[in-house]
C-alpha cells in the first residue's frame, strides 16, 4: 500500500523542502523536471523552466507493522514546510498504477527486446534487457530501427565499433548476429550496464567498454572495422567524418542515426560528397537512420 502527498510549488523552492524533509525522515521524494523541448538544428533541446511550478510528492509505504496515519502525516508535512495542510494533497496509489513495467517490444522482424522482469514467453529470438535507468530503453524509435537493420545481418567474423552505445543494445545485437568483436564506446560510465546486459546475452566475452568523447580530439580506438553504428544526432554525424573514415574497412558499412527529417539529409551528403553511398534509410516518425557503405578502394 503506498500513500502519496503532493504539494505544488515554485521550482525554486523545492530542493529547501526536499532538504527539511529528508531531514525529518521522508526520503521517497519524486517531481517532475520542468522541461520546454523545442526543435534546433540538430534535433532536439531542452530547457528548464526556471519560472514553473512543480507537484512535489512524498510517498510513504504502508506495512503491516508501520501503519501510516494519513492525517498526522498530513500535519507533521505542513509543520516541516510551514505551510496549511490544507494545500497537501493526499491519494492512496495501487501499487499497479506506479510500477510500470517495461513491455517486451516486438521488433517485427522475428526478434524481440525482453525485459528481465516479463514471464511471459515470446516467439521468436531474445534480445535480453535489463530496463535502463536513461536512453536506451529500446523504445526508442531510433534504436528500434538500427536494430532492424543489424539483425537481419550475418556479421561471423566482423569487427564492430559502436559510438554512444548507451545501455549497449546495438553492441549486443551485433554480437548476437555472430559479430566476433565490439568495441562499444560512450561519452558515460556505461561499462557495467552495457556488459550486464551482454551477459544476460551471453556475449559478454566479445564485447568491450570504453568511456570516452568520441568528439574530442585525444579520443582514440586502435583497429578498422567492417561495421561502424552511431546513433547520437547529425552534427555528430557530419563532424564524426574523418574519424570514422580513418576506422572502417574498404566496403564497411556505416549505420547513422539519431538524425531528423530537417537535418539528415545535410549530414548525408557529407558522406555522399566523399563517394560514399548511401544504401538505404528509414523513417520513424521524424527519426532518421541510414545504412551507408564505403566504395572500395
Ligand atoms: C541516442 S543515445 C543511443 C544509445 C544506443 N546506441 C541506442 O541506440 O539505444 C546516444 C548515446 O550517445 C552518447 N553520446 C553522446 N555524445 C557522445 C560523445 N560525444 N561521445 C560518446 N558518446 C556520446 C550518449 O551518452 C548516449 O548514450
Amino acid at each position: 500500500m503506498l500513500h502519496e502527498f503532493t504539494i505544488s510549488m515554485s521550482l525554486k523552492k523545492v530542493d529547501e523542502a526536499i532538504e527539511k524533509l529528508n531531514f525529518h525522515g521522508y526520503y521517497n521524494l519524486y517531481y517532475n523536471q520542468p522541461i520546454e523541448q523545442f526543435t534546433e538544428d540538430n534535433g532536439y533541446g531542452f530547457r528548464e523552466l526556471m519560472d514553473a511550478d512543480v507537484d512535489l510528492k512524498i510517498f510513504l509505504e504502508e506495512t503491516d507493522e508501520a501503519p501510516v496515519d494519513v492525517e498526522k502525516v498530513r500535519e507533521e508535512i505542513a509543520s516541516i514546510l510551514e505551510m496549511k495542510k490544507e494545500a497537501i494533497h493526499y491519494q492512496f496509489v495501487e501499487a499497479q498504477d506506479w510500477q510500470q513495467p517495461f513491455p517486451i517490444i516486438n521488433l517485427q522482424n522475428g526478434w524481440y527486446i525482453k525485459p528481465t522482469h516479463a514471464e511471459e514467453e515470446v516467439e521468436g529470438r531474445v534480445i535480453h534487457f535489463e530496463p535502463p535507468r536513461a536512453f536506451g530503453s529500446g523504445l526508442h524509435e531510433t534504436t528500434q530501427d538500427c536494430l532492424r537493420f543489424i539483425l537481419r545481418e550475418d556479421l561471423r567474423g566482423k569487427k564492430i565499433l559502436d559510438l554512444g552505445t548507451g545501455a549497449g543494445l546495438l553492441s549486443i545485437a551485433a554480437a548476437l548476429v555472430g559479430a566476433e568483436q565490439v568495441v562499444a564506446v560512450d561519452i558515460e560510465d556505461v561499462e557495467d550496464e552495457v556488459l550486464y546486459n551482454a551477459r544476460l546475452n551471453k556475449v559478454e566475452k566479445r564485447i568491450s567498454v570504453i568511456q570516452g568523447d568520441v568528439l574530442h580530439p585525444t579520443f582514440r580506438v586502435d583497429g578498422l572495422f567492417d561495421w561502424i553504428l552511431v546513433n547520437i544526432a547529425a552534427n555528430e554525424i557530419k563532424k564524426l567524418y574523418a574519424f570514422l573514415d580513418s576506422h572502417l574497412v574498404s566496403n564497411g558499412k556505416l549505420l547513422l542515426s539519431g538524425m531528423v527529417e530537417w537535418n539528415y539529409k545535410e549530414a548525408l551528403d557529407v558522406y555522399a560528397e566523399k563517394g560514399y553511398h548511401v544504401e538505404q534509410i528509414s523513417h520513424s516518425n521524424e527519426w532518421v537512420t541510414a545504412l551507408v557503405t564505403k566504395k572500395k578502394g
